[in-house]
Order: structure tokens, then sequence, then C-alpha cells
């Protein structure tokens, strides 16, 4: 499937994750991390609600999802992590689908999660917006989307990389420990003119490239 902005970044991306460095890597962990457990326990509603796994990579999360009950739909751009998230849960739904041009009804899911700074992945900004657009699109009112990004303002500040984010309320920061970070200012969780380069590298492309 081609990603919508296929730009030089996204295809190393891409090629990234279709390496064997990049299956190591993701199938090393399975299930949730503690901060990531703490996130959706304050965020999320209980279980069995529906949750949409963005980047879900070879399922860590998605298990931990099923795990604590909720009823998960995870997507990917690799179709080479999907095939190992495939193969470790196939009980579980895994769908090629590129995060900015999300293929559900409106007001389908409880939560979305995009974890492990996945979302730095989307390049250029105008990606992640549209990420974000179509997440609330396919949250029903109220919803909360948690994910984690790379943000030199955040990390310089208070350590803080992660985000639970709903229309009402903007963007709530945290720290790595996961507390509320309440020195970073909500609005540079996404890149801004002076940041967008870094935060691209972070799956080993430079924007430039
Ligand atoms: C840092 S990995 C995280 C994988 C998984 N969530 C984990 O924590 O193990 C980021 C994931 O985002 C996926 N990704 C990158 N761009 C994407 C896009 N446009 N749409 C959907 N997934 C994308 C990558 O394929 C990769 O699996």
């Amino acid at each position: 499937m081609t990603p919508r902005h296929e730009t030089s970044v996204v295809k190393q991306n891409l090629a990234y994750y279709a390496s064997a460095r990049s299956a190591a890597e993701y199938t090393r962990e399975d299930g949730l991390r503690p901060i990531e457990q703490q996130l959706i326990a304050e965020f999320m509603p209980p279980p069995p609600a529906g949750i949409l796994d963005l980047g879900c990579g070879a399922g860590r999360t998605t298990i931990g999802l099923s795990r604590a009950g909720y009823t998960a739909i995870a997507i990917d751009l690799s179709l080479e992590l999907l095939t190992l998230a495939r193969r470790r849960y196939p009980h579980l739904d895994f769908r090629q689908m590129d995060a900015t041009e999300l293929a559900f009804p409106v007001d389908t899911f409880d939560a979305a999660l995009f974890s492990y700074n996945g979302i730095d992945c989307l390049y250029p900004v105008a990606a992640r917006e549209q990420c974000l657009v179509g997440v609330c699109r396919v949250l029903k009112p109220g919803a909360t989307f948690i994910f984690s990004t790379h943000n030199l303002v955040g990390g310089i500040c208070s350590g803080g990389y992660w985000y639970a984010f709903s229309p009402s309320s903007g963007a709530i920061p945290f720290c790595a420990n996961g507390t509320h970070d309440t020195k970073t200012p909500a609005a540079s969780n996404f890149s801004t003119a002076r940041h967008r380069d870094e935060q691209s590298t972070n799956c080993g492309a430079r924007a430039s490239a």
C-alpha cells in the first residue's frame, strides 16, 4: 500500500521497519509498559472499550490492550511488522492502514493509542495534523488519544514525552515518570518549524534526505 505522504523520510522509515533489526527490536517486548498502563488506567474508559492502536508494529501494545480486556483494532503501514504481529497474536485484529488516512466510520472508537513515539514517523508536519484530525473523527465525542513523541521542548523542560489529547481539553503533557507536566506548553506537542526535522529523525531518517 502506498502511503498518502510518500516523502523520502517516509520511504526511509518504511525501509527501516522492514529490516531484520527492526523485527528484532519490535518483537523484544510483549505487552504494555508501566507508563502506558498508568495512562490507560487514567484516561481510557474501562474494558471492554474499543481502542484504536495506531502504529502497532509487531503487536506489543495490542496484546497488552487485549490482555487488559480491551477490544483493540490495530493498524500499521509496515507489512513486515504486521506479518510478525499476526504470527505472534493470530487471534487479534491487525490491519494495514496509513495513520493519516484512517478508514473507519465516524465515532467508532472509545480511545486511541499511538505508542513509542510512532507519531514522529509521520512527515511532513501536515501528515501529523491529518492523523490528529482523523483520530478525532473516528473517536467518539469526548474520547482521548494517548501518544508519546520525541519533543525537544518537552524533553528539556521536564522530560515529558507522553500526551493525553482530547478535542475538549487539548493535549495534557506528562513527564516520563507519568506525573503531569505543568512546565511544557501543550502547544509544543507537535513540531514547530524549528523542531520538525529533529523529530523526523526519530526513526532513523533525516528530513533533509
Ligand atoms: C516506533 S514503532 C512502534 C511500534 C509499536 N507501537 C511498539 O511500541 O512496539 C512505530 C510504528 O509506527 C508505524 N508507522 C509509521 N508510519 C506510519 C503510518 N503512516 N501509518 C501507520 N503506521 C505507521 C511503523 O511501521 C512502526 O511500526
